[in-house]
């Protein structure tokens, strides 16, 4: 996977837009056309200590998720990235999409507040390697520099 070029393409559609849900709802896109064997790609946007949910590209998916609830929450809680290669094994996961078997939520912050988290779900186990959980990184860094 080229996640430089992702970065690149996600900077290049979000250069000088200044509203966060079109942002959000062009990189959810960029997500899910371009990565393989992926099912559910978006963002739930912090609002106090729920996560309610934003952009995104897949099947309907649970509107509020608490801060400490589900991996969403979690990594909201922690403020870092969360990798689940099994969710059935996840204590508290928060199934959505019963095909679901991998996950990975990344925080977006902003001026150093968790103003989203970044959620990608796959119907394969262990789906997130290194190498994603660096570029997925890169990406949502890229992306965090329009949000306002
Ligand atoms: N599985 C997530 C809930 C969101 S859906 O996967 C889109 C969680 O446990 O937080």
């Amino acid at each position: 996977m080229d996640y430089q070029l992702l970065a690149e393409q996600v900077l290049s559609v979000t250069n000088n837009v200044k509203n966060n849900i079109t942002n959000f709802a062009n990189a959810s896109a960029l997500l899910f056309n371009t990565l393989p064997d992926i099912n559910w790609a978006g963002f739930y946007t912090a609002n106090g200590d729920v996560l309610e949910l934003g952009p995104f590209q897949g099947k309907v998916a649970c509107t509020l998720i608490p801060k400490g609830k589900g991996v969403c929450g979690t990594a909201f809680a922690l403020g870092k990235t969360i990798v689940v290669p099994n969710v059935h094994e996840f204590k508290g996961h928060i199934a959505c999409d019963s095909d679901s078997n991998s996950e990975i939520v990344i925080p977006v912050i902003v001026n150093g507040t968790i103003i989203a988290v970044l959620d990608i779900d796959s119907t394969k186990f262990d789906r997130f390697s290194e190498d994603d959980i660096t570029g997925l990184e890169l990406f949502v860094k890229s992306l965090a520099n329009s949000l306002v």
